[in-house]
């Protein structure tokens, strides 16, 4: 048998909605055999003319195959939508966002109903599921097991990253990643406020703010290397001592230009408290240790 002739695995996927049903196509384009179910069955039409299996309830797309992935709203549509399917034997695959304790309750969950278990974090939006130029992943945890035995299918619309046994670890790294994002997002509308009334073009500002965003990611590497060390004045360059005694600059700025300062203090108020403990030495990870609880 060539790998050509290889049958691809058989996949049930709970849930056509925009992400649902990207991951749908991509699985049908690479020639996976698919079964679909949705609440509401309009939206399974196209997907039945493209080639998808429709099953007429949650229980019979479940019963249909041994991979089962689900892709709904939230952790309440997961408990609502596999009431009363038989999960024995089958590998659930949870592509649900969700939180890190809500994963592991439905990983006990599922073990319970005698089924294996796999909770994934979406990297991507629906334009970059089976697209691997775009650059989207899936974040996996769980079994290890389940996690080898469907790699393959798994990577089929977007890359597979695995990051542990703890099923809760995917959501975990989701949430991380997202919270990071959304600081970055606060940043660039701050810097787009001091900007709004002067005769400055945001198209100008665009590409040196993406540009610079991207010079500095790299600073996370320094991090990461001061927590695992537990020493922060490692490689400093820009000391919290001298960066703390330039936030006037950004609040005067702000004020200025009649710009609320509301995303930057809280940011400078940790920083301020961090230099008030003796670490002038040190950059910015001790923030890290005031915001652990
Ligand atoms: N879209 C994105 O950009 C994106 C990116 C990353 C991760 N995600 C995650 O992917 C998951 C799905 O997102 P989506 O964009 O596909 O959402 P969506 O377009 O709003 O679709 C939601 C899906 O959940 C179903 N659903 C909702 N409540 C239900 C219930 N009680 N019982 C059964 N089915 C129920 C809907 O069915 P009906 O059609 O019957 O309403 C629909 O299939 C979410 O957890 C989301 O956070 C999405």
């Amino acid at each position: 048998m060539t790998p050509n002739t290889v049958e691809k695995t058989p996949v049930t996927l709970l849930g056509l909605g925009a992400m649902g049903t990207a991951l749908a196509r991509a699985w049908l384009a690479a020639g996976h055999p698919l079964t679909v179910w949705n609440r509401t069955p309009a939206r399974a039409e196209a997907l039945a003319a493209e080639g998808a299996r429709v099953a007429g309830s949650a229980a019979g797309a479940v019963a249909a195959n041994t991979l089962v992935v689900v892709c709904l709203l939230d952790d309440a549509s997961v408990e609502e939508a596999l009431a009363g399917t038989d999960l024995t034997g089958r590998d659930l695959v949870n592509l649900t966002t969700s939180t890190p304790a809500q994963a592991r309750a439905r990983a006990a969950w599922a073990r319970e109903r005698g089924a294996r278990y796999l909770d994934g974090g979406i990297m991507a939006v629906p334009p970059m599921i089976g697209v691997p130029e775009a650059g989207g992943y899936v974040f996996y945890s769980g079994s290890p097991e389940l996690f080898e035995r469907h790699r393959e299918t798994l990577g089929v619309p977007a890359g597979t990253t695995y990051v542990g046994e703890d099923a809760g670890f995917a959501a975990l790294h989701d949430v991380a990643l997202l919270s990071a994002m959304y600081g970055m997002f606060a940043g660039a509308a701050h810097a787009f406020a001091l900007i709004r009334k002067e005769d400055i073009d945001p198209g100008a500002l665009a590409p040196l703010l993406a540009d610079w965003l991207v010079a500095m990611a790299p600073a996370v590497h320094q991090t990461a290397d001061h927590l695992r060390s537990g020493d922060y004045t490692r490689g400093v360059v820009s000391s919290l001592a001298m960066q703390v005694a330039g936030t006037p600059t950004f609040l005067d700025t702000a004020e200025q230009q009649g710009v609320s300062p509301e995303l930057l203090s809280p940011y400078f108020e940790l920083m301020r408290r961090r230099l008030a403990e003796g670490s002038g030495e040190e950059d910015l990870t001790g923030v890290i240790d005031l915001l652990v609880r």
